[in-house]
């Protein structure tokens, strides 16, 4: 399939040579072309140049894109997408007064939506997710890392990630798997997180890496559920069946998770609400990509990570949604972007670096998406007819997007 856009007012993130990824300084940059034209075929970019010198991409499936800004798709490096139900409930409970953690200690949060998981079937589970898949595709999400962690059970985790497996198979989406078996410990090991940790190590860990069925690994290092020393464990089982790390770390508290990741060279660090100077100092000249989530910080109503500060220390950062049923009921990139500008104070282009180029490092795809670079997949969000690109941040609560392709084709 060949298609051709013309008349782009502004085409972003336009990079010959795309970096792996961006810190810094480096961040504030975000190349563009004026009055341009991308040519499309067979899933990738295969071209693109300024309307005054067009070649030879005429005949073609054509998209006037007069008026219109086109960008590269999102890359969400960060989702629970595949979940059961909803905490509704919760929500209701903590505008009443009650926390987070206090929901949790109550029975609430992970284990209630791993209890709902495991009554619900594969294929009931397939059709919530891939309803949610759909949607964030229409908001212009071109790849996505999706999760396990619901299920708590070897049945109930597996089963989630087959479910993501068939959601990639089925849909132009590029998706990514992690396996987050240490995600909570649940009410049958209440007490007893070694016995689970024994679980995960001898049966859970062997079966995903024996079925394929993920590449990454995770843990949620925080205060009353995973130590730092259980994610040594986990990181360092799971580098026997090659599972990578990319963690969940200083959401609430700074335990010290953030240089043993970096140690067990974790691809990324995820949450960083709470953030002490040396985690800052830990996350410095390594390969560890740094991850915000702007919407759960909106959602729980905590500290957002201080991403102003780490890029002006230096560091990349990435932006994702942590789209899932307890803390961000949201897989929306662009509310993401926007947030990350309004309540980060990240740049436009910034933020937006961080959500394409940076994103797709944070989930191993740097070669292939985030950027307008020959060859890569034809991932492309044509907005609406917009004064800028600076205008989508900040018309936050607007859909300003026309168009989303993936692959080559029209969503
Ligand atoms: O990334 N913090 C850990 N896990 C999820 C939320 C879990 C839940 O409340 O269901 C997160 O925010
Ligand atoms: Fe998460």
């Amino acid at each position: 399939m060949k298609l051709l856009l013309t008349n782009i007012k502004e085409l972003l993130q336009v990079r010959e040579n795309a970096p792996q990824k961006l810190s810094g300084e480096a961040m504030k940059e975000l190349p563009t072309l004026k009055n341009a034209w991308v040519f499309l075929n067979n899933g990738v970019i295969e071209d693109y140049g300024t309307m005054d010198q067009m070649g030879p991409h005429q005949g073609f499936k054509t998209i006037d894109c007069s008026g219109k800004i086109v960008l590269p798709a999102w890359c969400d490096s960060h989702s629970h997408l595949v979940y059961a139900g909803n905490r509704e409930q919760e929500f209701v409970d903590r505008i009443k007064g009650l926390s987070y953690q206090e929901i949790a200690e109550k029975g609430g949060g992970i284990v209630n939506s791993a209890k709902k998981l495991q009554e619900t079937s594969e294929e009931e589970l397939y059709q919530q997710s891939a309803a949610r898949l759909e949607e964030v595709m229409s908001l212009g999400t071109g790849a996505l890392e999706i999760k396990s962690g619901y299920g708590l059970t070897t049945e109930a985790e597996t089963k989630m990630l087959r479910v993501a497996k068939k959601l990639a198979e089925e849909y132009p989406v590029t998706i990514k798997t992690t396996f987050l078996g240490a995600h909570a410990i649940p009410t049958e090991y209440k007490g007893d997180k070694d016995g689970y940790l024994d679980l995960i190590c001898n049966e859970m860990l062997p079966k995903v890496a024996n079925e394929n069925l993920a590449e990454y690994v995770d843990i949620f290092c925080e205060e009353g559920y995973f130590s730092v020393a259980d994610m040594e464990r986990i990181l360092i089982e799971g580098k026997k069946y090659n599972l990578i790390p990319k963690v969940h770390v200083n959401q609430f508290n700074s335990i010290g998770g953030i240089a043993s990741a970096v140690k067990h060279n974790a691809l990324s660090v995820d949450h960083l609400e709470v953030m002490t100077n040396q985690d800052i100092e830990d996350l410095k000249n390594c390969d560890t990509m740094p991850v915000a989530l702007p919407s759960c910080s909106y959602f729980l109503s905590i500290p957002y990570a201080p991403g102003r500060k780490m890029i002006d220390a230096g560091l990349p950062l990435a932006l994702a949604t942590d789209y899932n049923p307890g803390s961000t009921p949201s897989g929306n990139m662009n509310f993401v972007v926007a947030t990350a500008c309004i309540k980060m104070r990240l740049t436009p282009e910034e933020a937006i670096n961080a959500a394409t180029i940076n994103g797709a490092y944070a989930m191993g795809l740097s070669n292939t998406h985030g950027s307008i670079t020959k060859g890569k997949a034809a991932n492309l969000i044509i907005t609406k007819q917009v004064p800028s690109y600076g205008y989508l941040p900040y018309a936050f609560g607007s859909n300003l997007i026309d168009t989303v392709i993936i692959n080559g084709e029209e969503v």
